[in-house]
């Protein structure tokens, strides 16, 4: 393998597996992305040009993407629109991008005969009771809540479907809740740090019982390079940190981490159909393919993290109004 096509590699996840690969492999990348409001090509920049070349364009076209697939020996899909709340409020992009785009990478994997790594979420599996001692494994039905967890459990039956029914060869991952540098301050922890730095109190939606299970980024890209470059063809790995937190919980250690009072937040209007926990048994990834997370104190990563938007307010600033004012008008 020496070329590979990364979709929504200018996004918060797909451009940390950018550097990553820079940094652990010597393959060639393009990236495609359609540089939605979510993408930022500053988080490409420094990377050596003769290894990373950016091409801007939607994966829902196929005139763009037939002719990219057939020129590199793999793709790894991370291309999405990813959040929630955005979806509650038009799932529309939600269907177009992750379920037509999906398809549309999948036919043309399938006429070139490429391998495909598709980078799904734990949210497909829906919740779990905060007492449940079980957690999602490969084998946890599926039962999405939100439009966004309902369109990528959709792709992800597509990618299924394409391996059993065509042969096409591929691998799916289910990660969950990532956090790090570059991830948009519409995101839960970036919008709290950066709440914070700007003086307005943090924002739990309802109680903040809900519990997320927190891996680093950076984690998140080496189990997917351990899966493309291990994993079984057809099998599905879950990725995960035992990182179990809840909100509550994260916006105290945000507050403390930045010299605020620990109550010094506000409870806001809840997300409609909010998951209650999500929970990920990572053992067969680990067990099979060797891995294991590197970040293990969610403390420091989350320090690191909050120092990061720190340095970087000239990325985060011009967007922060535009955000909070979204917010508000729903109560949040
Ligand atoms: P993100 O929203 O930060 O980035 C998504 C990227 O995809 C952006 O650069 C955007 O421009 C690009 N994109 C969107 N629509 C496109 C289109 N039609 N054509 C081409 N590019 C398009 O998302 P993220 O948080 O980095 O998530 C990346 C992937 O990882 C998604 O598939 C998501 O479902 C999955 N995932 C995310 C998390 C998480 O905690 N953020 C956890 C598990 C899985
Ligand atoms: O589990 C993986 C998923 O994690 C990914 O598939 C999604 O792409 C990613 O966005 C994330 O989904 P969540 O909905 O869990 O993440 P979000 O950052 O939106 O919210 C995290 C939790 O914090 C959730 O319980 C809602 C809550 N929340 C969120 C915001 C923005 C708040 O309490 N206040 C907030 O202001």
């Amino acid at each position: 393998m020496e070329r590979l096509l990364v979709t929504g590699g200018a996004g918060f996840i797909g451009s940390n597996f950018v550097h990553h690969l820079m940094e652990h492999t010597d393959l060639r990348v393009t990236v495609l992305d359609k540089l939605t409001y979510a993408a930022s090509k500053e988080s490409l920049e420094g990377l050596p040009e003769d290894r990373v070349q950016l091409v801007v364009g939607d994966i829902a076209e196929a005139e763009v993407v037939d002719p990219l697939v057939a020129e590199h020996d793999a793709v790894v899909h991370y291309a999405a629109e990813s959040h929630n709340d955005n979806s509650l409020h038009d799932p529309s992009p939600f269907i177009k991008t992750n379920i037509l785009g999906t398809f549309t990478i999948l036919e043309a994997v399938r006429k070139h005969e490429k391998r495909l790594h598709h980078v799904s979420t734990d949210e497909v599996y829906g919740d779990l009771e905060l007492d449940d001692p079980k957690r999602f494994t490969e084998d946890t039905p599926y039962n999405p809540s939100s439009p966004y967890s309902a369109s990528k459990a959709g792709s992800d039956h597509l990618v299924r479907a394409w391996v059993r029914s065509f042969g096409v060869q591929a691998t799916v991952s289910n990660c969950s809740n990532n956090y790090g540098p570059w991830q948009h301050i519409e995101k839960f922890i970036p919008r709290q740090i950066t709440n914070v730095i700007d003086g307005i109190r943090p924002k739990l939606y309802g109680s903040g019982e809900n519990v997320r299970d927190w891996i680093h980024a950076d984690d998140h890209s080496s189990a997917v390079l351990t899966i493309l470059e291990k994993g079984r063809i057809g099998e599905t790995y879950l990725i995960g940190a035992d990182g179990e937190k809840n909100n509550l919980e994260v916006v105290q250690l945000i507050l403390t981490l930045m010299g605020q009072p620990a109550d010094a937040f506000d409870h806001v209007t809840d997300r409609a159909g909010h998951d209650l926990r999500y929970a990920i048994e990572s053992g067969k990834l680990r067990q099979e393919l060797g891995w294991s997370p590197q970040f293990q104190d969610f403390e420091s990563g989350l320090a690191d993290t909050i120092e990061w938007y720190q340095a970087h307010e000239d990325w985060w600033r011009p967007h922060k109004d535009a955000v909070e004012a979204t917010y508000a008008e729903k109560g949040q």
